[in-house]
């Protein structure tokens, strides 16, 4: 099975409108689109999502923000997705990403920085685990050729 990320769009990037911008950003880029749905997360999921941040000062405002309105969560299929997702979503701190990132075109500050993505091939198991069921998930081949006139 070829590789395979957890990537959200956090609350703010929701209330932007961004949904459509991030999906258009992987299609274009060749990825596929293996399982997606809108959803709230809940404290216990914000909470279990972050286990690793629980010690850090800002964990009560990053559970906070999470779970303040509904996200986009995506699961993206393809060659090196992990990796070149996060390059497409640039720095942690949108002050810090390039232009052309998400983060470095969408972003303002780091609490508020619009993307989630899996940051190793262990994170992005563990997400796709914690927020989707196998059957929500869908192995497809491309039939480009079938579509084109
Ligand atoms: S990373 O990408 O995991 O290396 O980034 P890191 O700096 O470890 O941050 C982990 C997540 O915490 C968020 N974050 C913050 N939220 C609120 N306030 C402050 N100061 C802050 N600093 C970092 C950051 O956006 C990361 O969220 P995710 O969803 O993993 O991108």
């Amino acid at each position: 099975m070829a590789e395979r990320t957890f990537v959200m769009v956090k609350p703010d990037g929701v209330q932007r409108n961004l949904i459509g911008e991030i999906v258009a950003r992987f299609e274009k880029k060749g990825f596929q689109l293996v399982g997606a749905k809108l959803m709230q997360v809940s404290r216990e999921l914000a909470e279990q999502h972050y286990a690793e941040h629980k010690e850090r000062p800002f964990f009560g405002e990053l559970v906070d923000f999470i779970t303040s309105g509904p996200v986009f969560a995506m699961v993206w299929e393809g060659e090196n997705v992990i990796a070149a997702a996060r390059q497409m979503m640039g720095k942690t701190n949108p002050q810090e990403a390039a232009p052309g990132t998400i983060r470095g075109d969408f972003g303002l500050t780091v609490g508020k920085n619009v993307i989630h993505g899996s940051d190793s091939p262990q994170s992005a198991e563990r997400e796709i685990n914690l927020f989707f069921k196998e059957e929500e998930l869908v192995s497809y081949s491309k039939q480009i050729n079938a579509w084109l006139y």
